[in-house]
């Protein structure tokens, strides 16, 4: 008995310890000239959607829960953001590629399709983030019509990708 309480007392100091190891915020100053809607017309009730199912990982604007201040579970969510702001940040659209942000686009349309995204483990605890028909139908038109808006302002070889 007496090593279990040991065991018990050391995790409960280590839990104590890591609480003062805490991630930087991701909530830098939005910078509206790297911003998608710099890059592309972004209507209203698009942006509506993105901002409420997609902003908190993929832009520099994530609005914070509470627990993200208890560890380890800050570091979890704070491992999300990193990894979903290195395939797609919306806050600074604007200064990728175009031939990135064409791609980027496709990658859009085929994650709602797959229903991949917003991730799953996100919607159980934010339910009014999980995306109805009618709002998938209308970011995949959105993302029709911003591809199209592409292919006509642009000249054809600086939205393909390169050549392997
Ligand atoms: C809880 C965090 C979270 C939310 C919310 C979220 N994503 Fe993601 N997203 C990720 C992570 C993590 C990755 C990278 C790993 C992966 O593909 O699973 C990713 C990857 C992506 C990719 C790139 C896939 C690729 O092949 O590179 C796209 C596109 C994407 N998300 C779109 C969206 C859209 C659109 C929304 C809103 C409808 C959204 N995501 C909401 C976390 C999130």
């Amino acid at each position: 008995m007496k090593i279990i309480k040991t065991v018990l007392i050391l995790l409960f100091v280590v839990f104590v310890i890591v609480q003062f190891i805490r991630p930087e915020k991701n909530t830098a100053a939005p910078d509206l000239s790297k911003d998608i809607s710099t890059a592309l017309p972004v209507p209203d009730t698009v942006a509506a959607i993105l901002r409420e199912s997609c902003y908190d990982c993929h832009s520099e604007e994530t609005r914070y829960p509470w627990y993200f201040e208890v560890q380890p579970v800050g570091w979890w969510l704070d491992d999300h953001i990193r990894e979903a702001k290195q395939h797609l940040n919306f806050s600074d659209f604007a200064v990728s590629s175009l031939r990135r942000q064409y791609h980027k686009l496709e990658e859009i349309t085929e994650q709602i399709d797959l229903g991949e995204m917003p991730l799953p483990s996100y919607l159980l605890v934010h339910r009014h983030a999980s995306l109805t028909i009618e709002q998938k139908d209308l970011l995949n038109a959105w993302v029709q019509d911003s591809r199209a808006y592409m292919k006509s302002t642009y000249p054809p070889d600086s939205l393909q990708r390169r050549q392997r």
